[in-house]
């Protein structure tokens, strides 16, 4: 069975467009695309319609990660279009949580640093005001993060 999932920020133009080609290539390097749909969203709209920040599809193209997503809003139906939907942060889990309808909803959210493997954060820290040492820990720890989210999808 396919499984659906979206990565969530703020604005959808650094975190969650990065947190979704990151997982994207690594399916795509086991060959396991096919299982999966995966997309992004923002809690707010403030960048809607925007390609990703021109600095963090710069950091990705260096890992050879190529940024493709439009930022657009979470909506409540993405609760019934998602199988598992990943928040970056404390911020955007609760403002999720705030939208949820009932407790099936309440279960497919999870914070992106609960499956970080090697790195103990317990959020991806917002890149979009700080310099470029920001956008490589962003990829640093979604690499890391997304690797663990990989293994606990397929083991359940
Ligand atoms: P993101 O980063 O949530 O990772 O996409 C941000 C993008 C834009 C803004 C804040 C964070 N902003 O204030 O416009």
């Amino acid at each position: 069975m396919k499984k659906n999932i979206l990565f969530v920020c703020l604005g959808n133009i650094c975190r969650s467009p990065s947190a979704e080609a990151v997982f994207k290539h690594l399916v795509e390097k086991k060959g396991e695309e096919g299982n999966f749909f995966i997309d992004s969203a923002g809690t707010s709209a403030w960048h809607a319609g925007e390609k990703a920040d021109a600095r963090m599809r710069r950091h990705a193209k260096k890992r050879g990660i190529e940024l493709t997503s439009i930022s657009r809003k979470f909506v409540p139906e993405d609760f019934d279009r998602f199988d598992y939907i990943i928040a970056m942060d404390r911020e955007n889990m609760d403002e999720m949580k705030r939208m949820a309808r009932n407790k099936n909803d309440l279960d497919k959210l999870h914070m992106m640093t609960d499956f970080s493997q090697k790195f103990n954060y317990h959020e991806i820290p917002d890149p979009y005001y700080g310099g470029d040492e920001g956008f490589e820990l962003v990829l640093d720890l979604l690499e890391d993060a997304n690797k663990g989210l990989l293994e606990h999808i397929k083991s359940s």
